[in-house]
């Protein structure tokens, strides 16, 4: 069996999408299972550079199926959208799958996260108003909208009539908005099923003739652990499983399917939205790894929050995600730095921790103990080989591979594809 997992190890934005191309060259199938259209990855390939959402990154090499599975909630429009986009740069979708099973973002999901996160004044969770929570509450509550509904025009209407009934009245009765037009909605779905009907199938079903077919399936998780709806720091989460598990879930296939799980982690921490993050740092240090690392959500644009590595949320990740690997990237950007600091622990009320306490509370009182490690003046980013990173980068990278018990598969060191390393093959 050749089936590799990639989750984010840490907030999401830890270059995902970049590892995923990478690994996607050597794959022949390429599968979403979660998020929708928060999730954002910028690839840069031969001098052109791609914003994706929802597609997976696979489909940028020609000949790879792309799936995406069940888990997903797929905003049509967004999809539509995205599709034509890449056809009018000559990508091929012919090998793009959709599953029927994938719940719909609606239109009323986007006006739902806008009014909800309003409502939350200081308690809002800063979501990225794609609709997210609001479309996995309805899959949650067996209201939810699915590929599936698109193909048949007489249910859809059937099935939106009585789900808009309830939508309405309380978009009209407790938020005082105008109610959503059935034939306006039906109207707009019929035209993105027509272009959607010739890649919609059962994913679960493919999936499993291609896994038996001894095919190498790259499973890419959208956002990060610290984001997942039961592991993260809930309530400040997306509303989905972006943990390993949610592979299955979220696609259809068991877990013995899997071979590896590869955990995506940052050289440092970021974060975008509100919620705790113990390792954050401020100032003038915060703001120079912001500029070099160019970080800025590639779905909002919002700049993200900064901190130190935390070994607490990676030794968190590897135990919720059973990490067989760890891909670490953005090295570079930690150059010219005297000392590097990472977060071996927290102090809550002066004991010592090694583990993420449940309690938000507690998570927002814990102090970071810091280990601090000599830098590196000298810019990776050329550099060819591991081996030859100056001796501080080396220890810094071998240094988290001990705290974790987990080694260190891939580093990199910029944007292009040479510039990840491998120090062990995955596929
Ligand atoms: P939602 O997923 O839009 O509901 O947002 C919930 C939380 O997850 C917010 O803090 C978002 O900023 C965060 N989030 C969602 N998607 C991503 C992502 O792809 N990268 C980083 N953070 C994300």
């Amino acid at each position: 069996m050749s089936t590799v997992v990639l989750i984010g190890a840490q907030w999401g934005d830890e270059g995902k999408g970049k590892v995923t191309d990478f690994l996607a060259e050597k794959a022949d199938v390429v599968v979403r299972y979660q998020g929708g259209t928060n999730a954002g990855h910028t690839l840069n390939v031969a001098d052109k550079v791609f914003k994706l959402h929802l597609i997976p990154s696979g489909i940028l090499y020609p000949g790879k199926t792309c799936v995406i599975g069940n888990g997903v909630v797929l905003d049509p429009a967004a999809l539509v959208k995205e599709m034509v986009g890449l056809q009018e740069r000559n990508i091929d979708l012919a090998q793009l799958r959709i599953s029927d099973r994938a719940h719909l973002v609606m239109p009323y999901h986007k006006l739902l996260d806008e009014l909800d996160e309003k409502q939350r004044k200081e308690g809002k969770i800063g979501t990225t108003l794609r609709g997210i929570g609001p479309a996995y509450m309805d899959k949650v509550n067996r209201v939810g909208m699915r590929v599936a509904d698109l193909l048949d025009e007489l249910e859809l209407r059937e099935k939106l009539s009585a789900i808009l009934e309830a939508k309405n009245m309380f978009l009209t009765k407790v938020y005082g908005e105008q109610p959503f037009s059935l034939e306006r909605i039906v109207g707009e779905l019929r035209q993105y099923a027509e272009i959607l009907r010739p890649y919609i199938t059962d994913t679960s079903v493919l999936l499993e003739v291609l896994i038996l077919q001894n095919k190498k399936v790259l499973f890419e998780g959208a956002q990060g652990t610290m984001l997942d709806l039961d592991h993260g720091t809930y309530p400040y989460v997306t509303s989905s499983s972006p943990t390993a598990g949610g592979a299955c879930c979220g696609t259809g296939i068991g877990p013995l399917r899997i071979k590896h799980v590869v955990g995506v982690a940052k050289a440092y921490t970021t974060r975008v939205g509100d919620g705790p993050f113990p390792s954050e740092i401020t100032g003038a240090m915060a703001e120079r790894i912001r500029e070099i690392g160019r970080e800025y959500g590639t779905t909002t644009g919002r700049p993200r929050r900064i901190g130190w590595l935390d070994i607490v949320v990676l030794r968190h990740a590897c135990r919720v995600n059973g990490l067989s690997f760890l891909a670490l990237t953005l090295l570079d950007v930690l150059a010219g730095l005297e000392t590097v600091k990472i977060c071996t622990g927290y102090r809550l009320r002066g004991e010592l921790i090694a583990h993420v306490p449940a309690s938000l509370h507690a998570l927002d009182s814990c102090e970071p103990v810091f280990e601090e490690l000599p830098g590196w003046q000298e810019d990776l980013s050329g550099v060819e080989q591991f081996e030859d990173f100056p001796e501080t980068a080396k220890a810094y990278v071998r240094r988290i591979a001990r705290l974790l018990g987990v080694p260190v598969a891939l580093v990199s060191v910029g944007p292009e594809r040479l510039q990840t390393k491998v120090l062990h093959e995955i596929f």
